[in-house]
């Protein structure tokens, strides 16, 4: 017998997948996701790792099975490896299913041994370009080679990676069969994304960016028969096999095919709010719950199901007009996408 989730929204949603965002800081200043100079929180506001284990904890005893740890650059937060470590004790109990991270992958020869060791069995890793001209460009302030060797350390620690690619015309759209070739010389998962408009990235237009997955996909199609896939890694990416490679190669589509009516995920970011819907600006303080009662954690679970009972049917992006709507104030690092 299956018991009933414990944690559903007004849309009959069940939400048992947990995005945390342990800080909005990184390394990188990627030209879709921040400006150049981005003011970041005082250290003073974040939650102490203590406090998220104790939130993250909380979740889990309420049915979060999967936890996803981004930023910001998660793998730039000091003591980083202790929560991973923490964390782990939810897998070895079981009630945790997956303990997974989204980086940018420039600290993964430091880490990815640790991460394999404290459970982590696959990792997402952005990464847009092959091209070390391209990547400086889109980063700002990476290095590819760094990136790769971060993806090297990954593989060599046994972890299962998962390339994200944010499409991007005029910037790799001449890339899409290198990148696909490259994964699949690498036994790695694709999953390409749709630019969102998430926060003011300065001069940057996101009409100008966006390119659309409808057109990513009819491009693979020129070269590669794909069936369509029922496999589902528990986010909003729906896949596709490339029958000649038997790679997988996923989209993430908010802009040309909504896949909200399917969430089943809510954000916490590193100062304790929970926003409910990437796309939307509502959030809950959960900070204070916390703070209040350092010794008792019901008012902590009252007030997470405070909050997913506010959780909104889905994001109003919007590119149809060649104009953009639903444009979000905060940048993708606050919540960590
Ligand atoms: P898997 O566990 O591998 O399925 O990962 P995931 O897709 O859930 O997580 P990942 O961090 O790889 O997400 C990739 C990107 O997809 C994010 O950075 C966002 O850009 C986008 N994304 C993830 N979740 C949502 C969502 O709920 N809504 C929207 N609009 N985009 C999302
Ligand atoms: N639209 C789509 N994806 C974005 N990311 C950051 N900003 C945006 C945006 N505006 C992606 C990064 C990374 C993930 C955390 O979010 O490339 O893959
Ligand atoms: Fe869920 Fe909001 Fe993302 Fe839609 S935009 S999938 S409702 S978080």
């Amino acid at each position: 017998m299956t018991t009933p989730p414990k944690l559903v929204d007004p849309f009959q949603r069940a939400i048992t997948y947990l995005r945390v965002s342990v800080t909005d800081r990184c390394d990188f200043r990627c030209v879709y996701c921040m400006s150049e100079n981005m003011t970041f929180l005082p250290k003073k506001e974040l939650l102490t790792l203590e406090e998220l284990d104790r939130l993250c904890s909380a979740f889990v005893s309420q049915g979060v099975r999967k936890l996803r740890i981004t930023g910001g650059e998660p793998l730039v937060r000091r003591g980083i490896m202790g929560f991973f470590e923490n964390m782990s004790r939810h897998l070895d109990s079981g009630a945790l299913k997956e303990l997974t991270l989204t980086t940018n992958g420039s600290q993964l020869r430091k880490y990815a041994a640790d991460l394999a060791r404290f459970g982590v069995r696959r990792v997402n890793i952005s990464l847009d370009t092959l091209d070390p001209a391209k990547f400086a460009a889109i980063t700002r302030w990476g290095r590819l080679a760094q990136v790769l060797d971060g993806i090297e350390a990954a593989l060599e620690a046994g972890l299962r990676v998962k390339i994200n690619s944010v499409a991007l015309k005029g910037t790799n759209d001449d890339e899409l069969f290198d990148l696909v070739d490259w994964c699949a010389r690498k036994d790695m998962d694709l999953t390409f994304i749709e630019v969102m408009p998430m926060g003011d990235i300065g001069n940057e237009d996101r009409l100008d960016q966006y390119w659309s997955l409808n057109d990513v996909r009819a491009e693979l199609a020129s070269r590669h028969s794909l069936s369509d896939s029922a496999e589902s890694s528990g986010g909003p990416a729906r896949y596709v096999r490339l029958k000649e490679s038997g790679q997988k190669v996923g989209f993430i589509t908010p802009l040309s095919h909504n896949f909200c009516e399917s969430c089943n995920r809510v954000r916490l970011t590193c100062t304790g709010q929970l926003f409910q819907c990437l796309g939307q600006e509502g959030e809950f303080d959960l900070r204070r719950a916390l703070r209040e009662h350092p010794d008792d954690d019901a008012p902590i679970v009252e007030a997470i199901h405070k909050a997913i009972a506010l959780k909104p049917k889905g994001h109003d992006f919007d590119y149809s007009r060649q104009q953009v709507s639903g444009q979000m104030t905060r940048h993708m690092s606050h919540t960590g996408g």
